[in-house]
């Protein structure tokens, strides 16, 4: 399951000191035919919106910039990644939208990205986990990546200006009417993903689609049962808030400490009860993107951080839980190939990278 593993960083909670903006892209009620060019208009600090909120034809393809993502089923959804080979953590701020189906203006996701994909809807969101060769979508080999979403450091997102729809949440009323997720989450690096994507007509949207929790990864923010070359969508409960943990009874909360201090959560997340499943063939449900081909391979291949492969990387993304457990919701989240450690998880290594802007990031292993 994805939740082993390790991640992330991400710069959301402590980049540096830039102000809190007064019009919170948490905040911006986008209906999806007013769309406007950008939606975010500052300047100062981390600069303009890289890209743009109106993708079409003329934008489609393996160089927009768009900046506009869909979440909708297990074979119509879309991922934020670099415009152009890097880090996530060099890049949250610009990332651009990779999408499985054409006709939304943006890039496509290129054939043999994933390697093993689970959809969860919920009553209060899409979850999605997957596992991915992320140098087709221009994430360094090797780069544990981190968080992108809807709140960030100074309020504009991360990607600045991001905006995310689906026509699978409340509100909804066919395949062609897209509702705005407000507040959603992906993480991305370390050969995996997990992306939420929650109703914001729900008045725990906020938590349940908490972003705060960015060094804890995927296992704590979107506990799951997701495995390798398994393509399947279910239904499940809601989970409980990243955060909050049930202990002799009474439900606790657990928060992030900061920058510098370890992370270690004192409890093991459990996914959420899922139900349902019904899986697929990769091929059948990707077929809109069997052709496309990832346009940088060649610069994956020379990146000089390679030798982090050698040892820690993704040889550890193991699946740990039995078969007989998925959908059960008695998943634990022990990493690959390590048993279950007491404390249900611990850091293995910490590496520390300076962004663009010197913003700090880390990236934790769990074993
Ligand atoms: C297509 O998208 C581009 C980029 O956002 C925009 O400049 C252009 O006006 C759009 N075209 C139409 C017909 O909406
Ligand atoms: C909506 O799209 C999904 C695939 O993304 C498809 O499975 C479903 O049948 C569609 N629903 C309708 C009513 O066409």
């Amino acid at each position: 399951m994805v939740s082993g593993l390790f991640i992330a960083l991400a710069a959301s909670s402590y980049a540096a000191a830039q102000s809190f903006v007064s019009d919170p892209l948490i905040d911006k009620v986008v209906p999806y035919t007013a769309i406007p060019y950008q939606v975010d208009q500052h300047t100062a600090d981390r600069g303009p919106q890289h890209g743009y909120n109106i993708c079409n034809s003329t934008t489609e393809g393996q160089s927009s910039l768009c900046q506009t993502g869909f979440v909708n089923h297990l074979d119509d959804f879309c991922l934020f990644a670099p415009p152009e080979l890097s880090t996530i953590g060099d890049t949250e701020g610009i990332e651009v939208a990779y999408c499985t189906k054409p006709g939304r203006g943006t890039r496509l996701i290129p054939e043999g990205t994933f390697k093993g994909v689970q959809l969860v809807k919920s009553p209060g969101y899409i979850q999605i986990v997957g596992f991915i060769d992320q140098t087709k979508l221009n994430i360094q080999q090797g780069d544990f990546g981190g968080e992108l979403d809807s709140g960030g450091q100074d309020g504009r997102g991360n990607p600045i200006g991001g905006l995310v729809y689906s026509n699978n949440l409340p509100g909804s009323s066919g395949n062609d009417s897209f509702v705005q997720s407000r507040h959603w989450t992906f993480f991305i690096g370390g050969d995996q993903f997990c992306l939420k994507v929650c109703d914001s007509s729900n008045p725990n949207a906020g938590h349940l689609c908490e972003h705060i929790y960015d060094r804890i990864g995927c296992a704590y923010n979107a506990p799951n049962n997701a495995q390798q070359n398994v393509f399947e969508s279910c239904e499940g409960e809601d989970m409980m808030p990243v955060g909050t943990y049930v202990s002799g009874g009474q439900t606790l909360t657990w928060t992030q400490p900061p920058e510098g201090v370890e992370p270690v959560p004192p409890y093991t997340p459990t996914p959420a009860a899922s139900s349902n499943c019904v899986s697929f063939q990769s091929e059948s449900l990707f077929a809109a993107i069997a052709s496309v081909t990832a346009s940088v391979s060649e610069s994956a291949s020379a990146s000089t951080i390679t030798s982090t492969n050698s040892n820690g990387q993704p040889t550890t993304i193991t699946r740990s839980v039995s078969s007989s457990a998925r959908g059960s919701g008695s998943g634990t989240a022990s990493a690959a190939g390590a048993a279950n450690t007491n404390d249900g998880v611990r850091a293995m290594g910490i590496s520390i990278v300076a962004g663009v802007s010197g913003v700090l990031l880390s990236a934790l292993v769990f074993a």
